[in-house]
């Protein structure tokens, strides 16, 4: 049995990997602003406080938290808290550290919009990172986790678009399609990378077991928001329709948000399936499949 603390642990991820991680027998700690039971732990980042309650316990930290990136309109105010709820946040965990004699491992979300956009070939972790706000935002996010190799092995997974009914971009959508706005975004032909949450789960219960570190993208694959979107309307046993919702729309209603749903981004798994780890969905009908048809 392994001890661990999840910052940010009540949001989407959270949920279902504490769940994950309980199921194999684990003991698991939430890190929240918003303590409502016994195993959360309190924190505020901003205030540099935190409970000391079972730190000493604590074996693994997976680092979750940070302001949702596609809550709000990034305004020049929204963008440095989206920065500095990622950044400080993890600074003052690893101030905290000092506190946690039986750490061994450190692994972080981070996020797979890194590389900039429409290049012709797939990411790998090896690549640049390109020069638009979330690439930067991610660049900073990635040094800070990094801060923690002064104590013990830090893995980072560099998460695509969350594919779970229960939150996140695609519960939005499926909200959409259900009444019937079933449409491409854009063009249609920019490639959308996505993960199903428990492939997701399974990708930091694998990281965790072997100690992995560096960076890996997370990503079962990628396919075109066209596409993307007739499948989760085929599932969901709706309309698909055309005309797509044009750019200029998505970028008056969304600002420079609208850039995560317009642009393309194709991305490398080669390096996580090299280290032996095995996707349950190989494509994104079979995860919609399985997204729609399961409770969990
Ligand atoms: N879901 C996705 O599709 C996706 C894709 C790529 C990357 N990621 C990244 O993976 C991480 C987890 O994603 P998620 O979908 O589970 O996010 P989420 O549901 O928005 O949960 C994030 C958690 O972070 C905490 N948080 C929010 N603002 C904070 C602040 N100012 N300071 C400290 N903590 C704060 C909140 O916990 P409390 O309110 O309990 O404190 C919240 O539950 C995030 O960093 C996200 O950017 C997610």
């Amino acid at each position: 049995m392994t001890t661990f603390l999840i910052s940010g642990g009540r949001g989407l991820i959270g949920k279902t990997l504490s769940k994950t991680l309980k199921m194999q027998g684990h003991k698991v700690y939430k890190l929240t602003r918003r303590p409502k039971r016994k195993s959360h732990i309190y924190w505020d980042p901003e205030k540099q406080s935190i409970e000391s309650k079972h730190l000493n316990e604590i074996e693994v930290i997976i680092n979750l938290a940070g302001a949702n990136i596609g809550e709000k309109k990034w305004s020049e105010k929204r963008k440095l808290e989206l920065i500095n709820s990622r950044v400080n946040s993890i600074h003052f965990l690893r101030k905290s550290a000092a506190n946690m004699p039986k750490l061994q491992y450190f692994i972080s979300a981070s996020g797979i919009n890194c590389y900039g956009y429409n290049k012709h070939h797939e990411m790998t972790e090896s690549d640049e990172f390109g020069d638009d706000f979330l690439s930067k935002l991610v660049k900073e996010w990635e040094k800070a986790s990094n801060t923690f190799k002064e104590i013990c092995p830090v893995g980072i997974l560099r998460i695509a678009m969350v594919v779970d009914k229960k939150g996140g971009a695609l519960n939005k959508i499926m909200k959409s399609v259900k009444f019937g706005l079933g449409s491409p975004l854009g063009n249609g032909q920019q490639y959308v990378p996505w993960v199903h949450i428990r492939d997701l789960c399974r990708m930091f219960v694998h990281c965790i077991d072997q100690k992995k570190e560096g960076i890996y993208n997370a990503a079962n694959g990628y396919l075109s928001n066209k596409e993307f979107m007739r499948t989760i309307s085929k599932k969901m046993k709706k309309p698909f329709f055309f005309p797509a919702v044009p750019r200029s729309i998505l970028s008056l209603a969304l600002g420079e948000m609208s850039t995560m749903l317009t642009e393309s981004l194709k991305v490398s798994n080669d390096k996580i399936r090299k280290t032996g780890f095995t996707f349950k969905h190989e494509s994104f009908d079979s995860a919609m499949a399985d997204i729609v048809n399961n409770d969990n």
